[in-house]
């Protein structure tokens, strides 16, 4: 549906994206995932027309776009700052584009309707002044104005980071429901890891103006193609080569390369398994222990390495209030990087 191949961006002298490849699928939800500064904001607006690359091309069902004009090429766009009329009322606001495009006065009423009900804005809401509306209720509008005109693709620039940490998550569950039942094929720039592996078909993650990765979210979290993708998705303890070396010993398998930086997750190292599994014991002395509620963390020594472990309080847990404990660590777990 969309191909961006070899995009490049420079600001005067500086490349700001380059090399950037990715393919999104018709109707899926995509994410552009990365530190501030990383080239998120420019890759999406070269695919809305206001960059022009200096190199590379976009393509949608097969036709190069990098000619047409931003207004000519059918995207809806949701920005961090709503860019909202602050003296019209939502309705208006929602309504603005189709009456440009001389909408009849019944079309308009029923699609704003129809998008107030998509975006759970209540009449009442429709009538108000916008500036009126709490930060949650004036993104709803934007979302719903981006829509009006049902654009097939439709972009959206951290539009939930000016939002407080509970509406974030609720709107973000909402922003995929919206994204299912309108079919509408989605790229979306986040620099918020939980919420591009909540929300996203796939995620691009972005280095330093490069992509490092291009996975669904448990590929990119379980199978992170760089020490940087590693950390930047989530925790990961490092392992030191005592006990790398210890766990050489130990299997069966294809040794690790002692030269190569070895990483695991938190969650993945288990306090028992089953008897049919491949993970080695590692006997580790417990350093601290934490209860959360629903789990407990727990800090661990073994073989010079510091252990940062995440246990599911479910019930299974086995008491803890001892010192020496058994680890185990299944190979696959373990990611490894250079050497
Ligand atoms: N208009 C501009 N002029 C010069 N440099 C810019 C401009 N916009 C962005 N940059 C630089 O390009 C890089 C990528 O920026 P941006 O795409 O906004 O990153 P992100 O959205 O991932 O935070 C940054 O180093 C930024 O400082
Ligand atoms: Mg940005």
């Amino acid at each position: 549906m969309i191909e961006v191949k070899d995009l490049q961006v420079k600001y005067d002298d500086f490349v700001a994206i380059d090399n950037v490849n990715f393919e999104v699928k018709e109707g899926e939800f995509f994410t552009l995932l990365g530190p501030s500064g990383c080239g998120k904001t420019t890759t999406l607006r070269s695919i809305a027309g206001f960059i022009k690359p200096s190199n590379g091309s976009i393509e949608v069902k097969g036709k190069n776009i990098i000619q047409t004009p931003v207004e000519k090429r059918g995207l809806g766009m949701i920005f961090q700052s709503y860019a909202l009329f602050p003296t019209m009322s939502v309705f208006n606001n929602i309504a603005y584009g189709l009456k440009i495009e001389k909408y009849s006065k019944a079309q308009i009423n029923e699609r704003v309707m129809e998008l107030a009900d998509l975006v759970e804005l209540n009449e009442e809401q429709l009538q108000k002044n916008v500036s009126d509306l709490s930060g949650g209720q004036q993104q709803r509008v934007a979302i719903a104005r981006a829509l009006a005109k049902r654009p097939n693709i439709v972009l959206f620039d951290e539009p939930l980071s000016n939002l407080d940490a509970k509406l974030r998550k609720q709107l973000r569950a909402e922003l995929k429901r919206i994204q299912r039942e309108t079919g509408m094929t989605a790229i979306y720039v986040t620099h918020d890891q939980d919420e591009a592996l909540e929300i996203s078909d796939h995620i691009a993650v972005f280095n330093n103006g490069k992509i490092e990765q291009i996975g669904t979210p448990r590929e990119i979290y379980d199978r992170s193609a760089t020490e940087f993708v590693c950390k930047f998705i989530g925790e990961a303890n490092f392992l030191e080569t005592p006990f790398m070396t210890y766990l050489n010993e130990q299997t069966t398998g294809t040794p690790f390369n002692l030269n190569a930086r070895h990483y695991i997750r938190e969650e993945k190292i288990k306090l028992w398994v089953n008897e049919d599994s491949k993970a080695i014991p590692v006997q580790a002395t417990v350093l601290d222990e934490v209860f959360y509620g629903t789990f407990s963390t727990y800090i661990c020594e073994a073989y010079g390495t510091t252990l940062r472990i995440i246990v599911k309080e479910d019930g299974n847990t086995p008491m803890l209030d001892k010192k020496a404990i058994t680890l185990y660590i299944d190979p696959y777990d373990i990611l490894e990087y250079g050497g």
